[in-house]
């Protein structure tokens, strides 16, 4: 169901790599609800992805940017005004990823560089988008930006590794810069954090199947998925939450708030 919640507004979309990434499913909602934009991705995942598809579908452009180049991102917000015709009303922040965890290095053994190049791509990425478009002045009053995360940034999740360590740092950021962009420009930035949820980056996780259904039977609700994380995405980028900014907002069917679940511990039960 589309309600024109965000019918003449522009921004930019990160992170949508194929049909079950989040930002796919948030561009696809942005789109039905009215709102334009440029699709961002780093120059590989343009290769190996299927954003095309997904820009054709929504009437999109797509212009390459590793977050972590200052260069790239200036490119590209320039570009994004020029193509949009003005301003941004909302960004969307969906990158992440540990090169530990990919090379299966354990919290407790990590290679350093790989420690900093992940917390580059899936953190201070974060402040660098912020900077860039601070800088270049580049968002309309009672804009919206969102970066997602997860859970672990507060509570242990052992498999998750460095990426607890980045989704901290990430969900600091989003306060820090938060106070300014309010003060000068009336702009708001949270964090929404996620579900356990099916896509490339989820499934990196070491014993993903398992994380997933634990939590799906711990969360009253249930997993929040991921076209239900783009509703709420729409929400943060519509005009009924104009005065929301530096929270880290759970969307998670609950799981945050649950100590134990009844199926949880029938499993336990003699
Ligand atoms: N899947 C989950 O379980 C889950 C749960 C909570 C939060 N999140 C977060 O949601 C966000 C989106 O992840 P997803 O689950 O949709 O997976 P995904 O793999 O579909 O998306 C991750 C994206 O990051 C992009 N990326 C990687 N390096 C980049 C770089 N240098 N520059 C620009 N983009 C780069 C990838 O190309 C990809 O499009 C991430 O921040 C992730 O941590 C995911």
């Amino acid at each position: 169901m589309s309600y024109n919640l965000l019918k003449g507004k522009k921004g930019i979309i990160f992170g949508a790599l194929d049909e079950n990434s989040i930002a796919w499913k948030t561009a696809e909602r942005v789109h039905e609800e009215g709102g334009t934009f440029v699709l961002s991705n780093a120059p590989i995942a343009l290769r190996m992805g299927q954003i095309d598809e997904l820009a054709k579908k929504t009437g999109s452009e797509v212009i390459a940017a590793d977050a972590t180049s200052e260069e790239d991102l200036q490119n590209l917000v320039s570009k994004s005004i020029d193509i949009l015709g003005g301003k941004l009303d909302f960004v969307l922040h969906s990158i992440g990823m540990s090169v530990n965890v990919r090379k299966g290095r354990a919290y407790s053994d990590e290679n350093y560089d790989f420690t900093t190049k992940g917390w580059d791509i899936s953190a201070l990425s974060f402040h660098k988008v912020l900077q860039t478009i601070h800088k270049a002045d580049a968002m309309n009053e009672w804009g919206s930006i969102v970066a997602l995360t997860y859970m672990a940034a507060q509570r242990v999740f052992p498999d998750y590794n460095d990426m607890a360590d980045n989704k901290a740092y990430l969900e600091s950021v989003a306060r820090s810069f938060g106070y300014f962009f309010g003060k000068e420009k009336k702009v708001r930035v949270n964090t929404i954090s996620q579900s356990p949820t099916a896509t490339t980056a989820g499934q990196g996780v070491k014993g993903f199947d398992g994380f997933i259904n634990y939590a799906e039977k711990m969360s009253p609700l249930g997993n929040a998925t991921a076209l239900e994380c783009a509703d709420y995405t729409v929400t943060l980028f519509s005009d009924l939450t104009k005065k929301v900014t530096m929270q880290n907002l759970f969307h998670d069917g609950g799981f945050s708030n649950t100590g134990v679940s009844q199926e949880v511990i029938e499993q336990f039960a003699k």
